[in-house]
């Protein structure tokens, strides 16, 4: 066991945990952060997906000792307050989840996408958020709600 100071959406925990304790484990059961989600455990399914400086991570294969002292940013940290982000809105004007249990990673990996990439083609979008699996298949509604956000940052007047 070991100390590890990390910061989560804006505030620094400290926790107590093996070097190579996965990152999910320690946001959900240390600091009760459950919106990431267990799927595959390997890194293939994009369910436990959060954001580390800004970039989408898979949370269930990166040990807590990787990420100290770096930006963690999870779905509970996506919004501003009550102030949803523009892709919450969406996803909720849009009916996106089916189950609900991918969302929150798709979520995570769409916020970062349009950070890096403001105005996405069909094809970047899909080739980004290729990590991200849906077993309901809410892909295309994901995708129109990512193009609608892009549509809506591009165009403030509308
Ligand atoms: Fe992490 Fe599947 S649970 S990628
Ligand atoms: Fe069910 Fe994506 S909404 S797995």
């Amino acid at each position: 066991m070991a100390s590890h100071s990390l910061e989560v959406n804006g505030v620094v925990h400290h926790v107590e945990a093996d070097q190579n304790e996965p990152l999910l484990w320690i946001l959900r059961d240390a600091i009760g952060l459950v919106g990431a989600k267990y799927g595959c455990g390997i890194g293939q399914c994009g369910a436990c997906t959060v954001q580390l400086n800004g970039h989408p991570v898979r949370s269930c294969s990166l040990p807590v000792s990787a990420v100290a002292g770096q930006k963690i940013t999870t779905i509970e940290g996506l919004s501003d307050g009550d102030d949803l982000h523009i892709l919450q809105k969406l996803w909720v004007e849009f009916d996106v989840p089916q189950c609900g249990y991918c969302q929150a990673g798709q979520l995570m990996s769409a916020a970062a996408l349009l950070e890096t990439n403001p105005d996405p083609s069909d094809e970047e979008i899909d080739a980004y958020m290729a990590g991200n699996f849906c077993r309901c298949g809410t892909y295309n509604r994901i995708r129109k709600a990512i193009r609608t956000a892009a549509e809506m940052k591009n165009s403030p007047a509308v």
